[in-house]
């Protein structure tokens, strides 16, 4: 097995997110993946040269690849060991410069650093214990500088979405409901783009930070 097979055969069975490497020049997504690709292209494309970028909840880097084809500088943090060995690999074989870090977000992890741009995508959901409400998050992102690429995830047609944050986090329920998320960002930030809901999948947001 070449080492490009074993990459994708290890991107395939751990999963979260697909997509199948052809060439270094050359990824090709899933649907769901494309989606939001797509919906970077259509707000960096052409913007991102030489701008820090962090993709919190990287899992194997995708989008951080993609951004840095883009000629960004981005780094990735994921608390899952595998994902981070994988999008370490990834980035290897492709020959790009990436920063992954293995952990949690938190709010001690970002104070001492400064980004222009901050994604976050399906992995909102997980940062919701590490704070009291979307007030603070959002005031966080907000006193870091940057403008937000944000996907709530609260949109999944796939499963149930209730059922899947019931069981996720018990003692949130108060937290997971889309209008919460949206009142609570667009106190810090100004709402300049917001996705459609392409095969009701991904619902994204694009939250300029208010001059
Ligand atoms: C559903 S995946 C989304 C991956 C990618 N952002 C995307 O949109 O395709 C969620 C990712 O969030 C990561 N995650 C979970 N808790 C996290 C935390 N506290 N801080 C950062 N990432 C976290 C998981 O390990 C996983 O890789």
């Amino acid at each position: 097995m070449t080492e490009l097979e074993k990459l994708n055969k290890d991107i395939e069975e751990n999963y979260l997110q697909k997509f199948e490497i052809v060439d270094k020049n050359q990824i090709i997504s899933s649907e769901r993946e494309q989606n939001t690709i797509d919906h970077m292209l259509s707000i960096f494309n052409g913007k991102v040269e030489n701008k820090k970028i962090l993709d919190i909840g990287c899992n194997f880097g995708l989008f951080s690849v993609m951004l840095t084809w883009m000629k960004a500088k981005c780094t990735g943090i994921d608390p899952n060991e595998k994902a981070i060995e994988i999008a370490n690999r990834v980035k290897d074989y492709l020959g790009l410069k990436i920063n992954y870090v293995l952990g949690k977000f938190t709010k001690e992890w970002l104070s001492k650093k400064k980004f222009n741009y901050i994604i976050c995508t399906s992995c909102y959901h997980y940062l919701w214990g590490h704070f009291k409400n979307h007030d603070e998050i959002f005031k966080l992102f907000h006193g870091t500088g940057a403008d937000i690429f944000f996907e709530d995830a609260l949109d999944m047609t796939d499963y149930s979405c209730n059922e899947y944050f019931t069981k996720q986090f018990p003692t949130e329920k108060h937290l997971y409901t889309k209008e919460l998320i949206l009142d609570a960002a667009k106190k810090y930030f100004d709402l300049s783009y917001m996705g459609d809901h392409l095969n009701g999948t991904r619902h994204i947001y694009w939250m300029k930070r208010e001059k």
